[in-house]
């Protein structure tokens, strides 16, 4: 399928300056858009609760206000709440407050593709989702490059929808990378399967399965951690600036052949038939729905898992190796 990539030239910025916006939610992803857009020229307002986020956007030179407040206030409306609570929070506090010609934007398709949010039919509703964390989007920014985002447009209600999208996407950066137009079903559902397959359920199984066995075999902890988790990172650099031939060029021949060999024997059809099972459950809304019934039930499973995965010998491990590299503690 051929992807429509835009860039500065196609959006309109200076239409922007003359929009109120506010950032709804003053967290990872809403911090750096806030920061990005008002570097940009762009009038920022920012709606978010008592505490931390509030300190933190007062640091960084806002006056936050209160979410119904600025609701009231901005036009462009960009919500960067987490998935869990952005249902809930939209329906006591943004819903009853919206007027006819506002836009509400998501940085995240999830509360749209699965309906937590149903929107009135007279307010625009858009997204720019940042293919990276809020710290990179802003550090990016900072050093004049950007990180690509994914566009779509999910209402029309003004005719203006997709202006306004181009326009916040080139203020945040992103069209140095390239803004790449999809829709709210497809960055979530990708969205969802990259982050449990490969990108935080796979690397976290697949480190830990490797580390565990190794260990179990007779192997020194930290040499298990540096040889299956540490050195995870330079071969992802490879990958990521030089594609899958270009970071083969760069390891040794040897671990080519191991890897050209043996791969498959670790992700094989078993694996393959548990993606698909993964991506069946996030496109039947099950997945979503089981997220959702977690969290509104009081997170007890969800917090005893995270648990779990604390003070193992793994992350023990990875606490020595570490230390070894005082400048990696940041
Ligand atoms: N993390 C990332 O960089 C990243 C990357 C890609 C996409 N996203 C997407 O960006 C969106 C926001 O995620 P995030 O990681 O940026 O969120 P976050 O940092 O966890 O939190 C965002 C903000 O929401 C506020 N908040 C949390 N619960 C609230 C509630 N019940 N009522 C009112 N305000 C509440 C927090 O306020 P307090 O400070 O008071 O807790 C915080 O300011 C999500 O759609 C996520 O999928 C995030």
């Amino acid at each position: 399928m051929a992807l429509t990539v835009y860039r500065e030239r196609d959006a309109n910025l200076p239409k922007l300056r003359n929009t109120p916006v506010a950032v709804v939610g003053y967290g990872n992803q809403g911090r750096a858009h806030a920061l990005n857009l008002r570097d940009s020229g762009v009038s920022v307002s920012i709606g978010q609760r008592e505490g931390a986020g509030f300190r933190q956007a007062e640091l960084d030179g806002f006056e936050p206000m209160s979410i119904d407040q600025v609701v009231q206030q901005a036009d462009l409306l960009i919500i960067s709440l987490p998935d869990e609570c952005a249902g809930e929070v939209y329906e006591k506090l943004v819903g009853p407050n919206l007027r006819p010609g506002q836009v509400l934007g998501f940085v995240h398709g999830f509360n749209i593709r699965y309906s937590f949010i149903k929107p009135p039919d007279h307010v625009d509703v858009i997204m720019v989702a940042p293919k990276g964390p809020g710290t990179l989007l802003r550090s990016s920014y900072e050093e004049g490059k950007g990180i690509p985002a994914l566009m779509a447009i999910h209402q029309d209600a003004s005719g203006h929808a997709k202006r306004i999208a181009l326009a916040w996407a080139v203020g945040i950066g992103s069209a140095r990378a390239g803004i790449i137009e999809t829709t709210f079903a497809a960055e979530t559902e990708a969205d969802l399967f990259g982050e449990q397959v490969v990108l935080c359920g796979g690397i976290s199984a697949l480190t830990k399965a490797a580390f565990e066995t190794l260990v179990d075999a007779g192997y020194a902890p930290e040499l298990a951690y540096l040889e299956c988790v540490h050195e995870l990172k330079q071969v992802v650099d490879l990958l990521y600036e030089r594609g899958l031939s270009g970071m083969r060029e760069k390891i040794s021949n040897t671990a080519e052949y191991g890897d050209v060999t043996r791969g498959t024997r670790v992700i094989g059809e078993e694996s393959r038939q548990a993606m698909k099972k993964i991506l069946a459950d996030i496109r039947s809304d099950q997945f979503a729905k089981e997220w959702i019934d977690e969290y509104r039930s009081g997170g007890e499973t969800f917090r005893s898992l995270h648990k779990k995965d604390e003070d193992t010998l793994y992350e023990q491990a990875g606490e020595q190796v570490r230390a070894l590299m005082p400048w990696l503690n940041k």
